[in-house]
């Protein structure tokens, strides 16, 4: 059985253009939130808050925050979170007054090391204290794994390294982990697998599902993780994003084409599909590109 609502997480203002080399100017940041909190998107990741030297495309995550439409946002009940790597970005997301945050560990160590410089241990090490502060600020903190169906550096990742890590990570308080399959390696089987490993350690409405669309997979990666109850999903308008890190690694699966499957199943998203296309091609025509939503390209052309 289906969940009869599913809660999309939006990440293409952070994942979706983190890894895009022409800067964007903040106001069109700023215009795709606001378009993406018009269609209905009640959880944006806005940006995040990392070194600006790893992720040039961030740097002005702070300006973003400050010039959004607030009134709008409250009135959506839009919730905006940023990720962040240490104590320092929890610091720059305080000051810029999100209520979410989120911190991003690694399942390989290979990749933990080329993403944020340090072993696993030494980012659980590192995360400790800015979720501790979070917390008693009254901040949410949402933990990210990533490589949890394969590494681009060390191949296969075994469901129980993940299961693992989520363990630490909701011990840590994290209320929900984000399961980033960062290269898009996985099959529906063996996301089946992974998210029954981590399932077993506690309710299932806990976890969310991360799919980049590397190998289109993701939309039927998805529908098996709905089947076993999973009914928060991490997309992207216009299939946008990708991490540094992750050589070769495309795009997060397109919100668009998620909403479409979700809508023709009758699972509740609030989200209006065909506002939710217009910002992803709006953000798009920016890039200088066509949509990687085939629902969008779709609409388009009807
Ligand atoms: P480090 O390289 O170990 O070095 O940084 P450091 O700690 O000595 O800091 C280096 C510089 O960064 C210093 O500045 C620090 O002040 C600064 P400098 O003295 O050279 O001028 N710095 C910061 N600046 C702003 N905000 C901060 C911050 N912390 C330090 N919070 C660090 C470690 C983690 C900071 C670095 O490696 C980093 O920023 N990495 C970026 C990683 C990143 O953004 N990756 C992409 C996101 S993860 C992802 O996409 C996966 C996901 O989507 C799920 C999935 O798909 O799997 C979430
Ligand atoms: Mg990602």
């Amino acid at each position: 059985t289906l969940p009869a609502r599913v809660r999309i997480v939006e990440v293409s203002p952070r994942d979706g253009l983190q890894n895009e080399s022409t800067i964007l100017p903040v106001e069109t940041k700023v215009a795709l939130i606001e378009l993406l909190a018009k269609a209905g998107v009640r959880d944006i990741e806005a940006g995040s808050f990392v070194s600006a030297k790893r992720a040039p495309q961030m740097a002005a995550t702070a300006e973003v925050l400050a010039k959004l439409d607030q009134k709008l946002l409250s009135r959506s009940s839009v919730r905006l979170s940023v990720l962040i790597p240490n104590l320092q970005g929890l610091d720059c997301a305080l000051a810029s007054g999100v209520k979410d945050v989120a911190v991003f560990a690694a399942a390989s160590e290979t990749f933990s090391q080329k993403n944020i410089n340090c072993s696993i241990a030494e980012s659980l090490a590192r995360f400790a204290p800015a979720v501790e502060k979070a917390l008693s600020a009254g901040i949410r903190v949402r933990g990210y794994i990533s490589c949890v169906l394969g590494c681009p550096y060390e191949g296969e990742i075994a469901p129980g390294e993940v299961a693992s890590l989520a363990r630490d990570l909701t011990a840590m308080g994290c209320h929900e982990i984000s399961l980033g399959d960062t290269i898009g390696a996985g099959t529906p089987l063996r996301a089946k697998r992974l998210i029954e490993a981590v399932a077993r350690d506690g309710p299932i409405d806990r976890l969310a599902v991360h799919f980049h669309d590397t190998y289109g997979q993701a939309l039927a990666n998805i529908f098996a993780c709905l089947e076993l109850g999973i009914s928060v999903v991490d997309a992207s308008v216009a299939g946008l994003g990708g991490c540094p890190y992750a050589p070769g690694a495309t795009g997060n699966v397109a919100t668009e084409d998620v909403v479409y499957m979700l809508d023709g199943m009758g699972v509740e998203t609030g989200i209006d599909l065909a506002a939710l296309a217009e910002a992803g091609e709006f953000i798009s025509g920016r890039l200088g590109r066509r949509s990687g939503s085939r629902a969008s390209r779709a609409i388009a052309a009807q």
